[in-house]
């Protein structure tokens, strides 16, 4: 049978963490609360909506819906300046390689993402071609930890939960991918993601043995 890969977006294929960190700090800042490189940390793989709440909470604000609104669009709009200045170099390590290892061993490939950006961020580097399948957050209405965006994607692409392998850099994501039944390969730290069946740095470090392992084993 064919396997589905599933990748996430932010943090995988792209460090895109950086963007939104400038981009939450200015809004942040705006509003006077302060923004650390370790609160950016903590929004990694964390729905928009979650974000601004988490930063609200973290500088004690209260504010309308409607203001609520405002500064999701302002962070938005700030943030896709940044987008825009994006192409193929930006793509990390090794994923393009990956991406098209598996196409030629005729597998399954899919996004799994929670921006609503991840269409127009797969066009500016180039890379939209190369999936069968994309869910992001504008197709679910509930934010990993919850496996919904992934569930999503084995169900479009016909595979079933146990034949899905997921490549995340959030614990939230490895925490979806989990709930979902599926392999959970996470990308970056050992410890921050010890939750997943496998963890790599990125993927200069997995070899076409682990590769083909994970097309030919079952769970
Ligand atoms: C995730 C990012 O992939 O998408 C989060 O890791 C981000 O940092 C979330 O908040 C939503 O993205 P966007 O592009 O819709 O604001
Ligand atoms: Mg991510």
């Amino acid at each position: 049978t064919k396997k589905a890969f599933i990748f996430d977006l932010d943090g995988v294929i792209v460090d895109t963490a950086k963007y939104h960190f400038l981009a939450w700090k200015k809004l942040a800042n705006g509003i006077g609360v302060d923004f650390t490189h370790e609160q950016n940390e903590q929004l990694k793989g964390v729905s928009r909506i979650k974000s601004l709440e988490k930063i609200l909470a973290w500088g004690n604000k209260t504010i309308s819906e409607a203001e609520f609104t405002r500064l999701m669009g302002l962070k938005n709009e700030d943030y896709l300046t940044y987008i825009d200045t994006m192409d193929e170099q930006e793509i990390l390590p090794d994923v393009t390689k990956t991406l098209d290892f598996l196409r030629a061993a005729e597998q399954h490939i899919a996004l799994g993402s929670a921006s609503k950006n991840a269409r127009m961020i797969l066009e500016k580097v180039n890379i939209l071609s190369k999936f069968d399948v994309i869910v992001d957050g504008n197709d679910v209405t509930k934010a990993k930890p919850d496996p919904e965006v992934f569930l999503k994607s084995a169900e479009q692409l016909q595979v079933a939960p146990k034949d899905c392998i997921v490549f995340e850099d959030a614990v939230a994501g490895i925490q979806a991918a989990n709930a979902a039944g599926m392999v959970s390969i996470g990308i970056g730290d050992k410890v921050t993601l010890h939750k997943a069946d496998f963890v790599f740095a990125g993927f200069q470090e997995m070899d076409a043995e682990f590769l083909n392992n994970l097309i030919t084993s079952t769970k």
